[in-house]
């Protein structure tokens, strides 16, 4: 199996071979994904680092935080027969109807999880494969802060100046937090289980969080896709199931 070439070419020609789907995406102006091949190659990258041309089709696989279901849809039609995806309710706000009408469209099961740091959560079994490509998990925006109109806000913040530029602001978890996400989890993987998370952004290179990076180092394998000199992009932790 070639799994770049077939997902590439899956990708190419979505739009004639799944058009009810494709129907679908086009009425999400927000989470309409993109068919450029660019954007995939970083996911293409890190699951054949997971060794995904050798799985067995019975591999139990959860997509964490899968918005559109790209993924976990092109998994079960190549064959896997336990794939499963989680999405934020509130990240998706009131984009979410939207994106259930993809999901049942792909036969998706969905669960709905937000994950907080420091807290518990809970999925509904372990998995051999955990997947969080592009996630932005790890950011903490209770400690962001806002002020407007002489209050203090606490929310997502974006805003756009002048020339149209987005500028998003977060705060990343820190070492106590990132502990607390790696344990949790691990109890949902199998022994021989593996999750990439590719935080995104990847903060942890700066020097300023040398702590967190140190952190990470210990408990996880730290990587990143070839030939990349956008290292806060395309970085990701692959954690290992306790065996
Ligand atoms: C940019 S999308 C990435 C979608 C897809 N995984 C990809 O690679 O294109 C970020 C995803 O992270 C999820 N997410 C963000 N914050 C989350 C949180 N605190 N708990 C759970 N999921 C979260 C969102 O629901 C969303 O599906």
């Amino acid at each position: 199996m070639n799994f770049r070439k077939e997902f590439e070419t899956h990708l190419t020609n979505f739009s004639d071979n799944y058009p009810d789907i494709k129907r679908e995406f086009e009425k999400s102006e927000m989470h309409n994904p993109t068919m450029n091949l660019t954007y995939w190659y970083t996911h293409i990258y890190m699951l054949i680092k997971l060794g995904v041309e050798e799985w067995p089709k019975d591999t139990s696989i959860l997509d964490l935080g899968t918005q559109m279901g790209v993924v976990p849809h092109y998994l079960k039609e190549i064959g896997f027969t336990d794939v499963s995806a989680s999405n934020s309710k509130k990240e998706a706000g009131d984009t979410l109807e939207d994106l259930e009408l993809v999901w049942s469209c792909m036969d998706l099961n969905v669960q709905h999880l937000h994950i907080k740091p420091e807290e518990e959560f809970t999925l509904d079994k372990k998995y051999d494969i955990i997947l969080g490509t592009h996630t932005n998990i790890h950011w903490n925006m209770r400690k962001m802060l806002k002020i407007y109109n002489s209050k203090i806000l606490t929310d997502n913040y974006y805003v756009r100046d002048k020339h149209n530029n987005s500028h998003t602001y977060f705060v990343p978890y820190n070492t106590s937090e990132l502990k607390f996400f790696i344990e949790n989890i691990k109890k949902y993987l199998t022994p021989t289980g593996k999750a990439l998370i590719n935080f995104h952004p990847f903060p942890y290179w700066e020097d300023r969080f040398k702590e967190e990076l140190d952190l990470l180092k210990e408990h996880c394998e730290v990587g990143h896709c070839d030939s990349d000199d956008i290292l806060f992009q395309h970085s990701y932790i692959i954690i290992e199931g306790d065996k």
